[in-house]
């Protein structure tokens, strides 16, 4: 469905993506795994179109992508959910879910349903202020906030960061349940051992380089690669 070859980000004199090749295959979650500061979110940002690349294609359903304006991406069913959420404080959940639909001109009953339906807690606080929900419910809110543009690719950049283990499973089983909705799923993520278990293949990046790849299940089961690559 999605397809990198050779793509370069630079900030300045900064090559923070060394001409990396991927692929994430349709109905799949696909791990890009990598300690901070390995380029994985300047990769999502790439591909959603707020980074430019400076090499390289990006293609989409086997077209490229990576001249499109970023609201032209979403419009093709390209979706972020931004690292930390990055969620409407001062705006109530329902407001922030709304702002989640902009890019769509018709109603989005059907959306707001379907979010209500995987996020209850949600449903339960859509009148409260997005500020002054829990860690867990905001990041949910990221994740629900980003399905309301209806996402037929979904990136998720760092969905367990600072959850407690209990809310990481949790976030883990509401992706699976999203890719189960027929949502191609890109799953940025520091924590590698939650992220393999629901993945199908995973990619792992080092200081911009894609310097391992396979199947999650076999990545799982390799303590030489755990070791070396996936801090432990
Ligand atoms: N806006 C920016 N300006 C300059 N350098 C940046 C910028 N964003 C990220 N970088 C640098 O690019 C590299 C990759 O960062 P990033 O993609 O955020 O990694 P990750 O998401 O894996 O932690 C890092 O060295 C980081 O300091
Ligand atoms: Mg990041």
């Amino acid at each position: 469905m999605l397809e990198l070859r050779n793509v370069e980000v630079r900030y300045g004199p900064v090559r923070a993506v060394k001409n990396i090749s991927f692929v994430v295959k349709r109905d799949s979650i696909t791990a890009l795994l990598g300690a901070n500061g390995s380029g994985k979110s300047s990769t999502l940002y790439a591909v959603a179109g707020t980074n430019t690349i400076t090499e390289g294609q990006i293609l989409y359903d086997s077209k490229r992508i990576d001249h499109l304006p970023a609201y032209e991406r979403v419009r093709n069913g390209i979706v972020l959910c931004p690292e930390s959420g990055q969620i409407f404080a001062q705006m109530t959940v329902l407001e922030n879910l709304r702002a989640g639909a902009y890019s769509r001109r018709d109603s989005y009953t059907d959306e707001l349903r379907m979010v209500f339906d995987l996020f209850p807690r949600l449903k339960e606080r859509q009148k409260q202020l997005a500020g002054t929900l829990s860690g867990g419910e905001r990041q949910m809110l990221a994740i629900a906030r980003a399905l309301m543009a209806r996402p037929r690719f979904l990136m998720l950049d760092e969905p367990s960061m600072g959850l407690a283990p209990n809310l990481v499973s949790q976030i883990m089983k509401t992706i699976q349940r999203i890719r189960s909705l027929g949502v191609t799923v890109l799953l940025v993520e520091q924590n590698a051992f939650s992220a393999l278990k629901i993945s199908d293949y995973a990619y792992v990046l080092q200081t911009g380089k894609l310097v391992m790849e396979g199947k999650a299940s076999e990545m799982l089961q390799d303590k030489r690669i755990i070791e070396r690559y996936l801090g432990g």
